[in-house]
């Protein structure tokens, strides 16, 4: 019988072979790895009190000094598809404690709506317009307004739709702009950087013509030629991530054997180069991280590198399928392009993307999703040791939420990816994450006997498909806010709940550049439109 279930925690014995039904309609399942925790000075008024009291003194001392400076440089992190769930699920993975996930300890937090124009839950494509251009658009497209429905071959070759992001704001004021990313460089969230097009799917001409759109010089432009291409892409000094297979053609091979996705005969990389070049301009192109590690970075002014045929692999698999050598993590693209973008004294906008949290999740493989996130961590951590936060604005977002949940009342320092501490009232345990939809449905339920057992499910293989409701090939997109953690120059401002469409406005504003830039607002006589009530209203120091 288990009648103790509040048992110091670690001690937990209790075998679950009988139900108290009249008690409780579950049993108790035996955690896994069950730390023996803080938990005798969590026990004690004084430890929270103390913890309070330390957070008050930071506020005051913030207060005190908020940071107005100019922002010189400005990195936005975008941990795709990272959920509040997903942050939450991350700290447990990394050991339950408050202070785990680097970025949670930026000073200042908001809310983002990542609502689109038509869909209330939104994707990819039109979210990334709205965190770099500022402006909200229709699901699936990039770089252009909400006048551009999906998929019109007319509507979004009007350069009159296009949208300005915020690399081109930077790149305008002489700031040197990059991208990195663990998903293909021509994937939805990096193509906001520097792409315009009705359909995120057209990342190569072949796409462009498979949908009826006819490609060519006064047509539809592929996302990859774009990027090699048009002003914005041609001009970035900094292209990391997959996706050699949309520069080079279908009947070639790349470094690796695998063929190309193209069907122009174009070789996009050789375009690339020969383009610098001929502006006499020192450019490397790397595919592997050996290749990367041989740059010199400090004289190197254009650097392109596909380290996979399609996405980067998920970050745990790195090591797990013996890539650590081959393939540079998050983590070593994000260092190499900091110290890249640092040559240039008028500093520079970096866009950093944890691709692959997103993917994790739409095939219901949690673990794999929260492997990412703590590596996107990482490499936020590493941008802050970096840098300096007196002259550079680190802003971490995510672009949409999705719908996996922490649940089942699991005990602390339990092992995030197990099972729920009771049975569920069918007397079945259930796993802690689960999601409301995706193909973990079929790991949940069998279509004769009803819900399955997941007594004896292999929870430690990273590819394991959690539990899901209602039956999707991919689970969906989540229509929750997302966080927003800043630190830097005017990161106070990141704090409330505002629109998507507000994080580059306010990077702009604190970088002073772009319609953003304090002169511009200023040409638009640009006033508040509130009271805000209280009386003590913070002045701020208007220092440079
Ligand atoms: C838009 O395209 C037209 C025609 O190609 C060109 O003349 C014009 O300069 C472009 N405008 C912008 C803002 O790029
Ligand atoms: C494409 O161009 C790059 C850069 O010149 C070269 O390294 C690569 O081998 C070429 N790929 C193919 C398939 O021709
Ligand atoms: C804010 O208050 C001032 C002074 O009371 C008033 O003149 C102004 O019209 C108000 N602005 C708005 C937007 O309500
Ligand atoms: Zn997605």
């Amino acid at each position: 019988m288990c009648n103790h279930r509040w048992f110091l925690l670690g001690l937990l014995v209790c075998f679950a072979s009988v139900t108290t039904a009249d008690e409780y309609h579950a049993r108790l399942l035996v955690p896994r790895s069950v730390k023996s925790a803080r938990a005798t000075e969590e026990q004690t008024t004084e430890y929270w009190i103390d913890k309070a009291q330390s957070i008050l003194a930071d506020k005051l001392e913030q207060s005190s000094r908020l940071n107005t400076n100019r922002a010189k440089n400005i990195i936005l992190f975008l941990g795709d598809g990272m959920s509040v769930h997903t942050i939450t699920a991350t700290r447990a993975f990394l050991g339950d404690s408050s202070e785990q996930v680097s970025f949670e300890q930026f000073p200042y937090t908001g809310l983002s709506k990542t609502y689109s124009v038509n869909k209330l839950v939104p994707d990819s494509a039109c979210t990334s317009t709205a965190y770099l251009s500022g402006v909200k658009a229709n699901y699936g497209t990039i770089g252009v307004t909400a006048q551009v429905p999906k998929n019109d071959c007319e509507a979004g070759i009007d350069n009159r739709t296009h949208t300005e992001s915020i690399a081109k704001w930077a790149q305008d004021a002489g700031k040197w702009a990059g991208l990195v990313t663990t998903a293909r460089v021509t994937h939805a969230s990096p193509a906001g950087v520097y792409a315009h097009t009705a359909n995120r799917d057209w990342e190569t001409d072949s796409k462009i013509k498979s949908s009826g759109c006819v490609s060519g010089t006064e047509q539809n432009v592929d996302i990859a030629s774009q990027l090699v291409e048009w002003p914005v892409g041609k001009n970035l000094r900094v292209i990391m991530g997959g996706g050699r297979r949309n520069f080079i053609d279908e009947e070639e091979l790349d470094e690796e054997g695998i063929e190309g996705k193209r069907s122009d005969g174009r070789n996009l990389t050789a375009e690339w180069l020969a383009d610098k070049y001929e502006q006499g301009a020192s450019a490397a192109y790397v595919w592997n991280k050996d290749g990367l590690l041989n740059v010199n970075l400090d004289k190197t002014e254009y650097l392109l590198g596909l380290f996979s045929s399609s996405h980067c692999p998920y970050h745990g698999d790195l090591e797990r399928e013996g890539l650590t050598e081959t393939v540079p993590s998050l983590s070593e693209m994000t260092e190499a392009a900091i110290q890249l973008l640092n040559n240039n004294d008028k500093g520079y906008f970096l866009f950093v993307e944890g691709a692959r949290i997103d993917m994790a999740h739409h095939s219901t493989r949690a673990h794999r999703s929260i492997e990412d996130t703590a590596e996107f961590a990482r490499a936020v951590e590493l941008a802050r040791k970096m840098t300096n936060e007196e002259d550079t604005l680190i802003v971490v977002t995510s672009d949409h939420s999705h719908t996996m949940t922490i649940n089942g009342y699991p005990t602390r320092g339990s092992d995030i990816f197990g099972l729920a501490p009771m049975t569920a009232d069918d007397n079945l345990p259930y796993t802690v994450l689960s999601y409301a939809n995706g193909p973990g449905f079929s790991k949940t339920y069998s279509t004769k006997k009803g819900r399955r057992d997941l007594s004896d499910a292999d929870l430690d293989d990273p590819k394991y498909r959690y539990m899901a409701t209602v039956p999707l090939d991919s689970e969906t997109h989540g229509g929750d806010d997302v966080g927003v953690f800043a630190s830097g120059p005017y990161a106070h401002y990141f704090s409330g709940n505002y629109e998507q469409t507000n994080i580059p406005a306010l990077m702009a504003y604190a970088a002073d550049i772009g319609p953003f830039a304090k002169s511009a607002l200023a040409a638009k006589d640009v006033k508040a439109t509130k009271n805000f009530s209280g009386a003590n209203k913070i002045m701020e120091p208007s220092k440079e």
